[in-house]
Formats: structure tokens, C-alpha cells, sequence
């Protein structure tokens, strides 16, 4: 069985057409993670799961894990966590400003996918800035790729990201949490193909390249990511899904628009 795909702009991930994740076989569902493996992030649009169903297609494509930094909806759906900005909050969305890749500061079993689904969206406020971890590496110079190809990065929950992150979490009366730290090599490979891992909302450094040109491969690289070229920004709509992979697709809330 084939799914019905249309990649998405700058070809950055894919939609999924035509698929009812209520009522999803094992095929389908393996279809999906191929689909995952291959663009990164799948865009599936017209689903309205209750938290139960919602749960459920997540258990058919891993296995749900609780989210370090937020609380569960309640107990009987730990797994999902609400993402919500109200009308009068300052601050900028959870996520926003700096791409990145959720958990990179998890060292052992750091989450593969984030599920995220469209519930209310403010006209005009409701994107997610996707880069492809694939294409940008993809198109490095050889002589960057060549630096880099033994390289792990540093990552800390308390990276560039954090002053959103805190905030965000002081607004949302959430107990603040302690920095969490790990260390992954940037180049990874996903189903053959190499993507970059370099999550700029929490890289603090680079190591296992040339002392004197770590800092600068470190701009370069979170540069690189931030290019255009490599970028989807996906306007969402009530009852749409993304998934994406957190080894091939960087993501960031977007800015908040100035009325
Ligand atoms: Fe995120």
C-alpha cells in the first residue's frame, strides 16, 4: 500500500493525503514512519482526534514518552501536553525563536517524533518554521562536511532557547525545571541519508573539530540551518497534525506578528 504524498515548500517534509488516523492498520501506519524517515516531517490535514484517539495513533508509531518540561493533560493522557498562548501573554510562544530539536538535551533515549495537533488558531498567527536537516546538509560545502564528519555538539536545555523557555514557563505557572545536558554527533544518519543535528535553540558548543574553528563552525552551521532555501513556515489550521523527526527537521514557533 502506498500513501498519496505531496511534498512541502522548498521540499521540506510531505503531506499526507486522504488517511483517517482514527481507524489506522499496522500497514498504514508503518507507511507513515517510512514516509517520516524519507521528508522528516508529514503534514496531515482534517483530523479531529479526541485526546483518546490521538494517544492511540501516537502508540501505533512509538512509544509515548512524558515530556520533561511540561505536565500531562491529565492522568489518564500523560503523554499530551497543551501548548497554548493566551490572547494577553507577553511573552513569545513555548518554542519560538530559535530552531530547534526537541529533547536534544536528553542524552539516552531522547524522543525520536513530536505530535503536535491544531486546536484554536489565531488568524494569521499559526505557523511552525520547518528546516530540513537533509537538504541543508545536503548542500555543504564538502570542506565544512569534511570538518564536521566526527563532530558532537553540546547541548543544554539551558542553551539560547531558555529565556523563551523560561519565561514561558513562569507564565504558565509551571514549576521551573533544572538544565538538562547531552552530547550527539551533528551529522546523523536517518534510512541512509546524513542530516544535520545541530538544534541552535540548545547547541553550546562543538567538539571533536579543530579547537581554533569550533566557534565558528558553530555559527556557520546555525546560520546554514536558518537559510531560507531549507525552510517550510506551515500556517496551520483547526485539526491538522504534524509530525516531524527530531534527527531530520529542525522547528520553531513562529514570531508573534506586530498588529
Ligand atoms: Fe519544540
Amino acid at each position: 500500500m502506498n500513501l498519496s504524498i505531496t511534498p512541502g515548500t522548498n521540499n521540506v517534509g510531505a503531506y499526507i493525503n486522504n488517511i483517517d488516523l482514527t481507524n489506522l492498520n499496522n500497514n498504514q501506519a508503518t507507511e507513515i514512519k517510512k514516509t517520516l524517515d524519507k521528508f522528516g516531517v508529514i503534514f496531515i490535514k482534517n483530523q479531529n482526534l479526541d485526546p483518546e484517539s490521538y494517544q492511540n495513533f501516537a502508540k501505533q508509531i512509538g512509544q509515548p514518552v512524558i515530556y520533561p518540561r511540561l505536565k500531562g493533560l491529565d492522568e489518564k493522557f500523560p503523554y499530551i501536553n497543551v501548548i497554548e498562548r493566551k490572547p494577553d501573554d507577553k511573552s513569545l510562544s513555548f518554542g519560538s525563536s530559535w530552531l530547534h530539536q526537541d529533547t536534544s538535551y536528553v542524552q539516552t533515549d531522547r524522543p525520536r517524533w513530536t505530535a503536535l495537533m491544531g486546536i484554536e488558531i489565531p488568524q494569521g498567527q499559526g505557523n511552525t518554521i520547518f528546516s530540513s536537516g537533509f537538504n541543508a546538509y545536503e548542500k555543504l560545502p564538502n570542506e565544512i562536511k569534511e570538518k564536521i564528519k566526527s563532530a558532537t555538539g553540546i547541548f543544554s536545555s539551558a542553551g539560547p532557547i531558555a529565556v523563551t523557555r523560561l519565561e514561558r514557563e513562569k507564565e504558565m505557572g509551571i514549576k521551573l525545571s533544572k538544565s538538562m545536558e547531552a552530547e550527539h554527533p551533528i551529522v546523523q544518519t536517518v534510512d541512509g541519508k546524513k542530516t544535520l543535528y545541530v538544534s541552535p535553540g540548545h547547541l553550546i558548543k562543538i567538539k571533536n573539530v579543530n579547537e581554533n574553528e569550533a566557534e565558528y563552525l558553530k555559527d556557520y552551521l546555525i546560520e546554514h540551518v536558518n537559510k531560507k532555501e531549507f525552510i517550510f513556515s506551515y500556517e496551520w489550521a483547526k485539526n491538522d497534525i504534524c509530525i516531524w523527526d527530531n534527527l531530520s527537521c529542525l522547528h520553531m514557533a513562529s514570531e508573534i506578528k506586530k498588529l
